[in-house]
């Protein structure tokens, strides 16, 4: 039985990735170490209670005795735990510098220690910063613009540090864009989704025309995955979906699919800093065997269509029902 350490396991990503690794692997256990930020949802993870091989344990991945205790466990380490919301980090930078990089910095020395089997650093294409011209490549320069993407850029770099100084066997990937199911709906297409779900405004930032890169979770997942296999030790990867769009052309798929209309639309004044363009080469990955499973149009579809069956669980988020219920939980 293969064990795994997955932090971060109750946000977006990581429940997906929990969710997906059991149901493929059945000789694997993953200890999902959360700390229940009001990213963290337990309502994320609802379908796994009762397996066996699934244990949730609250905490935080910058608490060294609970991470020691808990990297002396494992076999397999991968860090999704982080502050991600661009526009929170503008707002108050603080808990990007503790969680994203200090949080990082608490688990590699716990696997320095105990000697893990693979250590995975689930970076961003952000790292790079923004390009209007040739898509970044792994060893392209890191320009972060943002406190978020400088504080993974740093958690990136110093992943890096303890295989060059301790052979401590890290690999860092540098996703793109994710969609899917359980997505905050604080990032743009949850939250478009269900404001226009309810007829209310959609907040376009700017003139609408950044691009990102659109992967879908399942996708980015797989490629983790993959890249325990295959990948090579003190590499990293970029990962992407290869569908490069406009946040209008992201809003008028959001409009098109719930039959609302454009006058939902509602340009607001820019996020600051605002980077233009993402774009990610993944060639070094491509080379490698994998390739996105998940055609853009379908995915996004299906994704929407499942906000709109699950009003369930953004209600209670954004109602804010689940901050009371979690509190109510586990600060007695
Ligand atoms: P998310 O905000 O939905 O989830 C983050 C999770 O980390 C939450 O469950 C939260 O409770 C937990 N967490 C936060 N601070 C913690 C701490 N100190 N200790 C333990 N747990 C803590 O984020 P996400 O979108 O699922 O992103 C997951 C990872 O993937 C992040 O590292 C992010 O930088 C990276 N990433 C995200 C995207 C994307 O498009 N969402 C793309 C590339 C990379
Ligand atoms: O590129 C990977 C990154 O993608 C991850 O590392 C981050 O964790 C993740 O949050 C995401 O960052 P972005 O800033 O690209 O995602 P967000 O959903 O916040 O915004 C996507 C685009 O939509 C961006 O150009 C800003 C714009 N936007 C966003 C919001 C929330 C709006 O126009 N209006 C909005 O209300």
């Amino acid at each position: 039985m293969k064990k795994y350490l997955v932090t971060g396991g109750a946000g977006f990503i990581g429940s997906n990735y929990v969710r997906n690794l059991l149901e493929k692997e059945q000789d694997v256990s993953i200890t999902n170490l959360d700390k229940l930020t009001y990213a963290g949802n337990l309502d994320n993870l609802k379908d796994l209670e009762g397996n066996s091989r699934h244990k949730f344990i609250k905490g935080d991945i910058g608490d060294e005795s609970l991470v020691d205790e808990l990297v002396r466990e494992a076999d397999i380490v991968i860090n999704f735990a982080a502050e991600s919301h661009v526009d929170r980090s503008i707002g108050s930078p603080d808990d990007f510098i503790t969680t994203d990089i200090f949080g990082t910095f608490v688990l590699l020395e716990a696997s320095r220690k105990h000697g893990v089997e693979k250590f995975i650093q689930i970076s961003t294409d952000e790292v790079y910063g923004s390009t209007e011209g040739a898509s970044f490549v792994e060893n392209d320069p890191l320009m972060p613009s943002s406190p978020y993407s400088a504080s993974k850029a740093g958690a990136d770099r110093l992943a890096y540090s303890y295989f060059v100084t301790y052979d401590v066997p890290v690999i860092i990937t540098r996703c793109s864009n994710n969609y899917g199911p359980f997505q905050y709906p604080e990032k743009l297409i949850p939250l478009f989704v269900t404001n226009a779900m309810d007829d209310k405004q959609l907040p376009i930032y700017g003139d609408g025309l950044n691009v990102r890169d659109w992967i879908h979770v399942v996708d980015h997942n797989d490629a983790v995955d993959f890249l325990i296999e295959k990948g090579t030790l003190g590499e990293v990867y970029n990962i992407g979906g290869g569908n490069e769009r406009t946040n209008l052309d992201i809003t008028a798929i959001i409009l098109e699919k719930l039959g609302k209309p454009e006058s939902l639309k509602n340009y607001v004044e820019d996020r600051l800093g605002h980077d233009r363009r993402y774009s990610v080469n993944c060639s070094k990955i491509n080379a490698l065997g994998w390739q996105p499973k998940h055609e853009f149009t379908e995915g996004i579809r299906e994704t929407i269509q499942w906000y709109e069956d699950n009003r369930w669980w953004w209600e209670r988020i954004k109602s804010g029902e689940y901050l009371e219920y979690y509190k109510a939980q586990y600060e007695k």
